[in-house]
Order: structure tokens, then C-alpha cells, then sequence
């Protein structure tokens, strides 16, 4: 048993208080709680939904083990990986084969989506409950509707016809293939506008505030990454070719609207979609993203622009109650003594050859951050001052079967 006391966020409020940690667990927060003084602002680690840790025969551009070596310094105790890898996971022997990776590499919590591709349509319900026997799926997802690999474009039809057999989370990539090459900000807003003719829906990475007024007015939730509120197209100047992403960065305008429209927000989450160098200057789609989006948001945070609560619904409670997360979200009696503590006063500038990605490169170069000094996962002191303290393989206390 341990406490730890300092600043926390405790019910939408930052208190004062000790919180005691049994088996991972929070047992315990009360202001006359004793011990080990904390300094900086104790906040829940945060969940990044939508990563995509590569591996398998992309592990040039990342593994699972460096990619949540990369989440852990960035104060992320929860990653939701993405089934878009070579070979792609859409069945549950690579299911399997991939959840016991990460069972031995994954610094974090590990969470993996299952693949809707056009070979696997037919099968999908069927292989999900099978999966389901000994996993806790978090969504079918991310189904592209336009993508450059065929098996992974994913007609309306087969999406409507998915959607109609389960009631399980969806999360879509909503891009219009007939109109991304005429106008790719249409190519969103009317791929989201037919998706919520189909059903509900969590939509993935929204770049334009017309579809986040569209999705905010249903029943379907949305998620917002950093590179679409903090750049734009008028980064082409620094970024070159490296500037391409799945949806495109857009106006500066359009960055603004979207930023001014955050509380229509459901989730934000990085889209971390690593290359190697050789494959950005190839013009590959894709940024780094899961270290770097705490930090720039508890910048913002001190600056004045966003409120710690803004930030913590964002990045931990929302995406914990949308994916069902148990024991995740809030520091909370019950909860998974999940934390990341973060000094206001050490404001650093983002340098890619910092950052613990294989992508050896960052859209976010010399961004002001605040990186966590410390993060603690179930009660674990994982880092300290830039240096890691845990090994990885998934904590002794990861459930392997669904109790969520
Ligand atoms: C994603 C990737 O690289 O996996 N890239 C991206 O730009 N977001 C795939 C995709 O969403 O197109
Ligand atoms: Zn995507």
C-alpha cells in the first residue's frame, strides 16, 4: 500500500489530498491522507484511441514496443491500436497473434480493433464473437471509407449492412472516394452526412467544423486530433511533403473554427500513423502523434487557452465511457491508479530526436509542451524525469479476457 499526495483533479475540482494505492487500485482520497509529497498537478494518464503501432512487416516505422514506450512519455496509460497493419487483423488468429505481442512488449495498456475489410464482411460477426471468447474488442474499426488498398475501401452498403448486424462500436474513417480528388473538405463532410443516414457511429479524426456540427447534433461521437486544431495548410512551408495526413490539414481558418468548436467534441486522440523518413519524402499519409498530444494540451492549459477539465474529458473520462473502459477515465475509488503528473513551471520546446518514436521526425518541432514528469501506471512508477522504471509486457494486473 502507498500514498501519494500533492494537486489533484478529483470530481472536476482540483483538490488537495492524499490518494492511497492497494494492488493498482485506487482505495482511497482524503485530504488527512499522509505521504509521499508529490510535486506538480496530478491528472488520470490519458487513453489515445486511435493509434496505429504498425509491427508485424512494417516494424521499421514502428513496433508495438516503441510506439507505447512513445505513449507512456507522453502521460498515455491506455492506446487503442489499429488493425490497418501488413498483415491486416481481420481474423482472430492474427487477433491473437497480436494481443500476445503486446502482452510481452506494450509498455501501456494495449486495446486492438478489428478489421473490417471486403474479404472478411461476411465473416465479421462471426470472427468478433469468436475474438470476443477471450478479448475485450473495442470497436470494429478504423473501416476507411476511402482507401488506396481495395480490401480496405469499404462501399456504404457494407458498412450499413455491419451496422445492422451488432451494436457494437464503430469507428469510422469518413472520406468520400468520389469527391477526395475535387474537394477533400466535401469529401468528409458528405461521407459523415451519409454515414449518419446509416446508423451511429464514433468518427474518427473530424477535420472540418461543419461535420463536427453534423455529429454533435446525433447520436454518433467524434474524435479531433492535435495536427488538425494546432496546424494547417500554411505549414506546407516547414513541413514540405511531410505535410500529408488522411484527412489533409486544412485552412488556418478552418483550424480556428474547429478549435473554437471544442466543445462539441467528444474524444481527442493522435491518429499516430508513423513512416520511415524515406517513405514521407514518398509522400505517405501519416504523423507521429501519441507523445506529444498531452503535453501540447497541458501548454495550452497553462497559457489559459483550454481548462483542465476541457482536457481531461477529452483525452481520459469521454474516451473510457464511448469505449467502455472500465476502471479507467477518472482518478476515482475503483479506478486503476492511472496518473500522470505534470510540473506547470518546465515548459520544453518538442525536438523529434527526443521523442521515443521510430518516426524520427515530428510535425510539432519546436511547439512548446509540458511533458509529465512523472507517470504512474496501476500505482507503478513507469516514468521519472525522463527515464522509464518499468519493463515492458502488459502489467500483471492486465486482465487477458474481457471484464469491461
Ligand atoms: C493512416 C496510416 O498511415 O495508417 N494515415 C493517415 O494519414 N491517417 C491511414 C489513414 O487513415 O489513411
Ligand atoms: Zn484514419
Amino acid at each position: 500500500m502507498a500514498v501519494i499526495c500533492g494537486k489533484l483533479f478529483y470530481k472536476g475540482e482540483i483538490i488537495t489530498a492524499g490518494i492511497e494505492i492497494e494492488d493498482g487500485i485506487v482505495k482511497r482520497i482524503d485530504k488527512k491522507l499522509e505521504g509521499e509529497q508529490i510535486d506538480g498537478l496530478i491528472l488520470p494518464a490519458g487513453i489515445d484511441v486511435h493509434v496505429h503501432f504498425r509491427d508485424f512487416e512494417e516494424n521499421r516505422k514502428e513496433t508495438i514496443n516503441s510506439g507505447s514506450l512513445s505513449a507512456l512519455f507522453g502521460g498515455i496509460c491506455l492506446v487503442v491500436d489499429q488493425p490497418n497493419t501488413n498483415p491486416i487483423v481481420d481474423g482472430a488468429d492474427e487477433y491473437k497473434r497480436r494481443m500476445d505481442k503486446a502482452m510481452k512488449e506494450s509498455y501501456v495498456d494495449y486495446r486492438l480493433n478489428v478489421a473490417l475489410t471486403n474479404r472478411n464482411s461476411d465473416s465479421l460477426i462471426e470472427t468478433l464473437k469468436e475474438i470476443e471468447k477471450d478479448y475485450f474488442v473495442p470497436a470494429i474499426g478504423e473501416v476507411f471509407i476511402h482507401h488506396t488498398n481495395p480490401d480496405l475501401q469499404i462501399p456504404y452498403d457494407t458498412l450499413s449492412m455491419i451496422r445492422k448486424s451488432t451494436s457494437k462500436l464503430i469507428t469510422v474513417h469518413a472520406e468520400d472516394p468520389a469527391l477526395i480528388d475535387e474537394d477533400s473538405t466535401q469529401a468528409e463532410i458528405k461521407s459523415v452526412e451519409r454515414c449518419l443516414e446509416l446508423g451511429n457511429f464514433h468518427f474518427c479524426h473530424i477535420s472540418t467544423y461543419d461535420s463536427a456540427i453534423k455529429i454533435s447534433d446525433s447520436e454518433s461521437t467524434f474524435e479531433v486530433t492535435p495536427h488538425h486544431l494546432f496546424l494547417s495548410y500554411d505549414d506546407l512551408q516547414n513541413l514540405g511533403s511531410f505535410i500529408r495526413v488522411n484527412p489533409p490539414l486544412r485552412s488556418r481558418v478552418e483550424a480556428e473554427m474547429l478549435f473554437n468548436g471544442l466543445q462539441l467534441a467528444d474524444i481527442i486522440a493522435s491518429d499516430h500513423a508513423p513512416h520511415t523518413l524515406e517513405d514521407k519524402k514518398d509522400g505517405k499519409p501519416g504523423f507521429p502523434g501519441v507523445e506529444t498530444m498531452y503535453p501540447l494540451l497541458i501548454y495550452l492549459m497553462k497559457k489559459g487557452v483550454i481548462g483542465v477539465r476541457t482536457i481531461v474529458k477529452l483525452i481520459s473520462s469521454n474516451p473510457a465511457r464511448i469505449f467502455g473502459f472500465e476502471r479507467y477515465g477518472e482518478i476515482e475509488i475503483g479506478n486503476y491508479a492511472n496518473f500522470a503528473v505534470f510540473d506547470l513551471k518546465s515548459v520544453t520546446k518538442i525536438r523529434a530526436d527526443k521523442l521515443h518514436t521510430l518516426a524520427e521526425w515530428t510535425p510539432f518541432e519546436n511547439f512548446d509542451a509540458i511533458f509529465p514528469r512523472r507517470v504512474y501506471i496501476r500505482g507503478e512508477l513507469a516514468i521519472e524525469d525522463g527515464e522509464v522504471k518499468i519493463d515492458p509486457g502488459l502489467h500483471k494486473h492486465e486482465e487477458r479476457s474481457g471484464t469491461e
